[in-house]
């Protein structure tokens, strides 16, 4: 499964791109598309992909099982899950705490309104969380005739602001998600685009190879058994491995996976190990401990999402299950999403961005090369006030 974060300003089109995408593939249930004709018919409203999206959304929440957007769809080399942003802040929240991994991404930027505030701050979000490649799709491409010249000032404006981000986009497409142009299929509208439609990017990425490496960390005890998950590599029954942040070596006695006890497992799963020593929650377990940082000072940045981060005041940090006291030793800038300045500042504010410097009370193992390693949650009180990267 591909999964790809799908941003842009406000009405730029997300939703529809999305019903587009799944009516042109053939993911929809059987009868969901006359269903929803029936009803706008009803209403006397024209039929919006839209409602199609929102009409699944509906369904997905009277489950009550899933807390993030994601559509799911297939062309035929592969299956992709689309997160989507259903508002604005709980996209940032999931994107930023990692309730949502994203291999690649899809800015959607309106031809006529150009590089919105949201469409700097999602683009922002992509470097910040390496939700990359990032593919831009230039939409309602009808609404402006189909015109070259349109579609090239848009071009223009938002590969600008990517650069000054650092991003280089895999492709810019001229699209139309309500009419179809360029989605799936090749427009006959725009003869002067001789680019891939934006399916056929999406195919012909790379699926990036899996890390190899063995990593499992520990959630809890149950009787003798550490509960945690896998997240990459495999662990035999008997190995040895190495336990972060104490560094030593232990070896793994037997494996549970499910119901069944076995003697080896691959990632990513839950699964239950015993071990030859005192493990406790917040353990990494790994082959090769070289490849990893164990430290208390550490520098970050931080994306806030709610209340403030403050020079020299103290919070809690949660990298996966690791977790520590911290205080802020310094901010060493802020970030002005739409500018991209860099200025000093004595606090970040809600939807701030910025590098700060902290020193945790326990020691955290870390590793920059892995995501889910480098990547933390701030908390105070239990509750989420921030989402940062270790730089
Ligand atoms: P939010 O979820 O509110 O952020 O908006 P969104 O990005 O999901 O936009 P949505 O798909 O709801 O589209 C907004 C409006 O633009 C709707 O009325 C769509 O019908 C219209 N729209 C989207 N794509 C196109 C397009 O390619 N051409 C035209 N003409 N209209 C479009
Ligand atoms: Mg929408």
């Amino acid at each position: 499964m591909f999964s790809i974060a799908l941003v842009g300003h406000v009405d730029h089109g997300k939703s529809t791109l999305i019903g587009r995408l799944l009516y042109d593939t053939n993911s929809l249930p059987e009868g969901k598309i006359d269903e929803i004709k029936k009803t706008c018919e009803a209403l006397g409203k024209n039929f919006e992909f839209a409602y199609v999206v929102d009409a699944l959304e509906e369904e997905r929440k009277n489950q009550m099982t899933i807390e993030t957007s994601q559509t799911f769809f297939k062309t035929q080399k592969r299956e992709y899950a689309l997160i989507d942003a259903p508002g604005h802040k709980e996209f940032i929240k999931n994107m930023v705490t990692g309730a949502s991994q994203a291999d690649a991404s899809i800015l959607i930027v309106d031809v006529k309104e150009g590089v919105k505030e949201q469409t700097r701050r999602h683009a922002y979000l992509l470097k910040f969380l390496d939700a990359l490649p990032v593919i831009v799709c230039i939409n309602k491409m009808d609404l402006v005739n189909y015109s070259e010249k349109e579609y090239l000032k848009a071009k223009k404006e938002i590969e600008d602001y990517l650069k000054l981000i650092g991003i280089k986009p895999i492709a810019i497409i001229p699209i139309s998600a309500y009419a179809g142009d360029n989605v799936v299929k090749k427009s006959k509208n725009m003869p002067w685009y001789d680019g891939l439609t934006l399916t056929e990017v999406l195919d012909s990425l790379d699926i990036k190879s899996k890390r190899e490496e063995t990593l499992f960390f520990v959630q809890e005890k149950y009787k003798d058994i550490y509960l945690g998950n896998l997240l990459s590599g495999s662990i035999k029954r008997h190995q040895k491995l190495f336990v972060l942040p104490e560094n030593k070596e232990v070896e793994v006695g037997r494996i549970v996976y499910g119901e069944n006890e076995v003697e080896e497992v691959k990632a990513p799963k839950a699964i239950g190990i015993t071990c030859n020593k005192e493990l406790r929650r917040g353990n990494l377990l790994v082959k090769d401990p070289n490849q990893f940082h164990i430290s208390r000072k550490i520098n970050a940045v931080v994306f806030v999402l709610s209340d403030k981060i403050k020079k020299n005041e103290s919070y809690t940090l949660r990298l996966l299950t690791q977790e520590t006291i911290f205080r802020v030793r310094k901010i060493r800038e802020k970030i002005d999403i739409d500018t991209l300045e860099r200025k000093e500042a004595k606090e970040l504010k809600e939807l701030d961005a910025g590098i700060i410097e902290i020193e945790t009370e326990k020691p955290l193992a870390f590793t920059k090369s892995v995501k889910e390693v480098s990547r933390f949650v701030i908390l105070k009180k239990g509750k989420i006030l921030a989402g940062g990267k270790i730089i």
